[in-house]
This record gives C-alpha cells, sequence and structure tokens, in this order.
C-alpha cells in the first residue's frame, strides 16, 4: 500500500492549476448510457480511481472507452448488459447513477445495493423514489435493486424531494431525459455538479428549465446524440489546496477555476483572516499572520459544503479561538477527529457538531486514512505539524485528489508517497 510522508513547516506558495470535478465526471459519464448514438468526448477528465471504477462499470455493461490526457472517450451503443454487479458497486456508490439512464434508455436496470459507508449511514430511497414516481417498478431481492418501467417507458411526473440529495437529482434528470413528457423536480440539488449535468444534457438535446435553482423542469426527448463537453473544475480540490496553503501562512494562486461557485467557502476564508482576490478564472489566497477561528455550517449548495468540513476543521487547529464546525448533511461524518487528536489538535464532538480548540502544535506521527476528505484533513495538519507525519492508506485519497503530492510538491510543500506493508 502506499503513504504520504510529509515534513512539516514548510509555507505553500505558488500556483497550480485545478483539476476537472470528480463529482461531475460520474453524472456525466453515466449520461452517456443514455443513447446508441454515437460517441462522446469529453474533456477535463480528473485521472482518478473513481473515475477507473466507473468506466470499469460502464465497460462492464458494454461501453467502450478510451482515457488519454484527461479526454475520455465513450460510446454506449453497444450497450448489453444492464446489471451493475456488486464487485463495482461497492467500490463506489456513485455507481448508483447508472440506474436512472439504464431504466429511462432500456426500461430496466439491475444495479447491486451500495452497502455501507465510511461516515454513517448513505440511503438511496430518494433515488428510488423518484425512480417510482418517473413510472418503475421497483423490487429489492438478493442485494439487487430491480427496476422495470411499466410498458418499457418512463413517464413525466412531478418528484419533490424531502431533502435535497446530488445524488437522487442527477439520477432522476438523467432518467426524465427520455421519459415520456415533462418532468418537475422540486427541491432539487443546485450544487455546481448538478448545474453541470443539466448543460451536459442541455447540450445532448434535453431541453431543461431552472438549470443552478431549486426547481428543475426537465422534456423528455425520445432520443439523443452523442457530444464534445468540457468538465467543470473541481470546487472541493480547490478549497483543500487553499487550506493547505492558509495552513502554513503561504500564498498560493490557483487557475483555471470559476471561482463565483466557490462564493460561501472564498468568504469563510476571509472570516479566518485570509485576503482573497479573484480574476475570472483564478484565486488567490495571502494568508494572514494570525488565522482567527470562523464557525462554519455544511448544508446543501451554496452553503457550506460538507466535503470541505474537515478540510475546514484542520485549518481550524490553527486558528486564534473555538470554532464550531457543524455538518447537517452527514450528521456523523467525523471520522478525521481522532486522527487529528492524534497529531495534537485539541477537538471535540458534540453531536454533529466539532468544536477546534485553536492554535493547538501539531507534531507529527502517523495517521489512517479512513475516507477520502478525512485524508485531506490530516495531509493539511501534517503540513503544519512538527517533524514527520506518515498518512496511511492512501488510496482514499487517490479516490478523489489528482496528482496531490505532485501539485503540492510544486507548491513547495516536502511530501512524498512511499510504499509500506501493513500487516
Ligand atoms: C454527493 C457527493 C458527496 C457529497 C454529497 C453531499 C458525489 C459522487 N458525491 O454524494 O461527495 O458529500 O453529495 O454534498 O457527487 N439522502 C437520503 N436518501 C437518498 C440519498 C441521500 O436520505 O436516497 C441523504 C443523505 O443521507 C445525506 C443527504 O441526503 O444526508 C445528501 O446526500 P446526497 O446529496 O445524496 O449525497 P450523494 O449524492 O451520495
Amino acid at each position: 500500500m502506499d503513504k504520504l510522508v510529509i515534513k512539516g513547516g514548510r509555507k505553500l506558495s505558488g500556483s497550480v492549476n485545478a483539476s476537472g470535478s470528480k463529482n461531475s465526471s460520474l453524472p456525466i459519464i453515466a449520461a452517456t448510457l443514455l443513447t446508441g448514438n454515437g460517441t462522446f468526448t469529453l474533456h477535463n477528465i480528473p485521472d482518478l480511481r473513481d473515475i477507473t471504477t466507473f468506466t470499469q462499470l460502464l465497460n462492464h455493461l458494454g461501453a467502450e472507452t478510451t482515457f488519454a490526457d484527461n479526454t475520455l472517450r465513450v460510446s454506449s451503443n453497444h450497450v448489453q448488459s444492464l446489471q451493475a454487479p456488486y464487485e463495482l458497486v461497492k467500490k463506489m456508490r456513485a455507481s448508483i447513477y447508472v440506474l436512472g439512464p439504464l431504466l429511462a434508455r432500456f426500461g430496466h436496470a439491475r444495479v447491486s445495493l451500495p452497502g455501507g459507508c465510511a461516515f454513517g449511514p448513505r440511503p438511496i430511497d430518494l433515488h428510488l423514489m423518484a425512480m417510482e414516481k418517473l413510472g418503475a417498478t421497483i423490487t429489492i431481492e438478493t442485494g439487487f435493486i430491480d427496476a422495470t418501467a411499466k410498458e418499457g417507458k418512463l413517464r413525466g411526473a412531478h418528484i419533490d424531494f424531502p431533502v435535497s440529495s446530488v445524488g437522487a437529482t442527477g439520477n432522476a434528470l438523467m432518467a426524465a431525459a427520455l421519459a415520456e413528457g415533462t418532468t418537475t423536480l422540486s427541491n432539487a440539488a443546485a450544487e455546481p455538479e448538478i448545474v453541470t449535468l443539466c448543460k451536459f444534457l442541455i447540450a445532448m438535446g434535453v431541453p431543461i428549465r431552472g438549470t443552478g435553482t431549486t426547481e428543475l423542469e426537465i422534456d423528455g426527448v425520445p432520443s439523443l446524440a452523442g457530444i464534445e463537453f468540457d468538465n467543470v473544475f473541481d470546487r472541493i480540490e480547490v478549497g483543500t489546496l487553499l487550506a493547505a496553503a492558509a495552513i502554513t501562512g503561504g500564498e498560493i494562486t490557483i487557475n483555471r477555476v470559476e471561482p463565483q461557485q466557490m462564493k460561501t467557502v472564498l468568504k469563510k476564508f476571509t472570516e479566518a483572516g485570509c485576503t482573497i482576490t479573484t480574476t475570472d478564472n483564478s484565486i488567490t489566497l495571502k494568508s494572514p499572520e494570525k488565522l482567527l477561528a470562523t464557525d462554519v455550517t455544511a448544508k446543501p449548495y451554496p452553503a457550506f459544503p460538507t466535503d470541505m468540513q474537515a478540510q475546514w476543521i484542520a485549518l481550524m487547529t490553527q486558528a486564534e479561538g473555538i470554532s464550531h464546525i457543524t455538518d447537517k448533511v452527514y450528521h456523523e461524518r467525523f471520522n478525521h477527529i481522532p486522527e487529528l487528536n492524534r497529531l495534537g489538535a485539541h477537538i471535540e464532538i458534540r453531536k454533529n457538531q466539532a468544536l477546534v480548540h485553536g492554535q493547538q502544535p501539531l507534531s507529527g506521527t502517523t495517521v489512517m486514512s479512513t475516507d477520502l476528505r478525512a485524508s485531506a484533513s490530516l495531509v493539511i495538519a501534517g503540513l503544519v505539524a512538527q517533524g514527520t507525519t506518515e498518512v496511511l492508506r492512501v488510496y482514499h485519497l487517490d479516490r478523489g485528489y489528482e496528482k496531490i503530492e505532485q501539485k503540492l510538491q510544486s507548491l513547495g510543500a516536502d511530501i512524498s508517497r512511499e510504499k509500506y506493508n501493513e500487516f
């Protein structure tokens, strides 16, 4: 296995390019399943483990894919299997994204139930509710979701989500694209990744109204065609790199971004004392003399993202004062806290809130990654910890951060990847 070895204490400086978004790549790759007509050329797709897993799933279904230089070419013309097996779904919960497009195009899909998750229960009831509203009959047996469209065709419907869900909104959008008639989604997710999926479907020929809002209206079409498309930047990677720079007292610029998509996060960096300057496609962060304790509450977009919560906690370990970090999306997403405390942080957990007592000196030790963003928070802490921090089980980080150690090295961090035997 791989571990990251970080020698803390170096200020980050310089500039890097943002990678393409992982969380928008997955639904747009899934959406290629909607058509048997043509090839897709998807640019700015990050070279990540999750993308490899997802293309393996598409290949298993019969799609043809090639990936080089961050461009993925997909043809789903010859899909013959409608079953997503446990071996692939268990590696990545987002595999559920194949449900909507397969059901809409073929009238049938079987997807293994995704199983548990490192940071608490992650139900899929809203995905299933949306498919049922669109006219699917769903049964769950032997660990599989079996979905069949009545008379082989989904029909437009009104779907009101009781909870805002990125994944369920994505699945509903894709399914509605080929459904007969119009579908309306209320309390839909408005995350930039969903906006990207809307733009992708619109470019494929699906009329969608309300893009970027929580009320979406989709006119189903009889058939769709392959397109060329540029994926959006990864706002969570960018937030992570900004936190990494801020904790070291550094100054960095990140290019190839759209700063208006990160307003809440950038505002929080400003509240914490950082100076943020933006252009149309870059963000520069200059650290303050002293970071200030800054509360955040993770909620659906445009609020602070749950995917930045762990990194923010790491940053707040070095801020003056006590900060309150609340997660209203995943109440139990705090696996990083015991590991951060092992580095010397003083963080208490109270229900879905972390209380971070700032300005604790951190000292390097061996810590364990438990999930993707938890791993990122440990790397951030390692950059400021005295001595050497070893972050084990880097495969979690590799799911979602493209060339992370190269990017940090280019900004001046002392970080390297090494092999180790776990047992
Ligand atoms: C996506 C992101 C993930 C991010 C999350 C929230 C991808 C691949 N993953 O995950 O990184 O942390 O959004 O921004 O894009 N819920 C239900 N029933 C459902 C589905 C969700 O109750 O059927 C709940 C969840 O438990 C959670 C909330 O809805 O409390 C939001 O989850 P959701 O937006 O669906 O997350 P994902 O799409 O799985």
